[in-house]
């Protein structure tokens, strides 16, 4: 049933090609309205009338959705607010019947995700599920629901699940720019062709996963790591330091590369890695002012760079290309090698890696 991978984790890594076909399959369109969400029950006007959006998620989840904000609020230019579930339900939320209130969740069940769903729909909001598991709670409770085609997820510490996350938002943060006229066609197109490449470039990154496994082998007696982003890079070194933790133990921290200066840069010592994404072009030349600093300080990083952006060579000391794509879908990409290296890390230090420690796939419990 691992179809030959050593473990679920690395089956559900290198099936993110086809899951990306499954998430993206007939949603895409070459004109207006470019996106094709027939099942949502939202209309273009009701998509029109929305004065802020919540996203709610745990985990994970809740890394997919702060790269949803980034693009709902570029694309479609409503001020978005992402909250873990646990906290959002406590802080008496300002939602009013204006509010599309997304929640994202692989399973469909997590408690706390439940409860904020609830709790939304109750004082007004429409609730939108984004979920993996078809007939799952959040599926049935929320007012619209988009599946996001993973197919089932077994290893403990997502990956399939968080990928296709951010493609369905990606298509949704469209979907609602089309309706709000908030982005111009010339824009909308390129961004919709970059979406179509993603399968076959997650592909040929997945080719490279052994440079990935040679650096995590580096790294997997450290103490600490750090990963450094700005941007929709942040998002993604927080979701990298999860999975690290999650199933190598490794103590790691994300940092937004331009904060280190404000207290953390004391714990950068000689040797220290620090794994910097440097995917945005426009942050590329302030993130590559971090990684000096970082490194002045005696950190050894390894770079994740965009193809078609500056070489990231000459700074890092070593560097992992993504393939060249539109900026804000690149967590789609930058993250897989990441992914790679908390799988790595966790295979070359004995670690169970379909069941870290502590954990369990569905948290139930609030
Ligand atoms: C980490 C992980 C968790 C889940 C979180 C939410 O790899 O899997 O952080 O993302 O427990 O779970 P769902 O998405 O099922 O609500």
């Amino acid at each position: 049933e691992k179809d030959g991978y050593a473990h679920f984790m690395l089956k559900e890594i290198h099936e993110q090609p086809a899951a990306y076909r499954r998430a993206l399959a007939g949603r895409l369109l070459t004109g207006y309205p470019w996106v094709y969400l027939p099942e949502l029950q939202l209309t273009a006007e009701r998509l029109r009338q929305f004065r802020s959006v919540h996203i709610v998620a745990c985990g994970t989840a809740y890394h997919a959705g702060l790269v949803g904000q980034t693009a709902i609020e570029r694309w479609a230019r409503l001020p978005v607010l992402t909250d873990v579930a646990s906290e959002y339900r406590y802080r008496q939320p300002l939602i009013t019947p204006e509010t599309l209130v997304i929640v994202v969740s692989q399973s469909g069940e997590t408690a706390d995700t439940l409860a904020a769903m609830r709790e939304a729909r109750r004082q007004g909001a429409h609730v939108l599920a984004i979920t993996n598991v078809v007939g799952s709670t959040a599926a049935r409770e929320a007012d619209d629901v988009l599946f996001t085609c993973a197919g089932p997820e077994i290893s403990v510490a997502s990956t399939k699940a968080y990928t296709t996350q951010l493609l369905v938002l990606y298509l949704f943060a469209l979907h609602m720019a089309c309706a709000r006229g908030t982005l111009p066609a010339e824009e909308i197109g390129p961004i919709v062709e970059a979406l179509g490449r993603l399968p076959e470039q997650a592909a040929a990154l997945l080719e490279r996963a052994d440079d990935v496994a040679d650096y995590a082998q580096s790294i997997a007696w450290q103490e600490h790591l750090f990963f450094i982003g700005r941007g929709a890079d942040y998002a993604v070194a927080m979701e990298g330091s999860l999975k690290l933790k999650e199933i190598s133990y490794i103590h790691s921290e994300a940092y937004a590369a331009g904060e280190l200066k404000h207290g953390t840069l004391a714990l950068i010592e000689e040797g220290t890695p620090v794994v910097a994404l440097a995917t945005q072009p426009e942050l590329y030349e302030k993130t590559v002012s971090n990684i000096k600093e970082v490194i002045a300080r005696g950190a050894q990083v390894l770079g994740i760079a965009a193809a078609g952006q500056p070489d990231l060579s000459v700074h890092a000391h070593r560097t992992l290309t993504i393939p060249d794509t539109h900026p804000m879908l690149a967590p789609a990409l930058a993250v897989i090698p990441l992914q790679l290296l908390a799988y790595y890390a966790s295979v070359t230090l004995g670690h169970d890696v379909d069941k870290p420690r502590n954990l369990a796939k569905s948290v139930t419990v609030e």
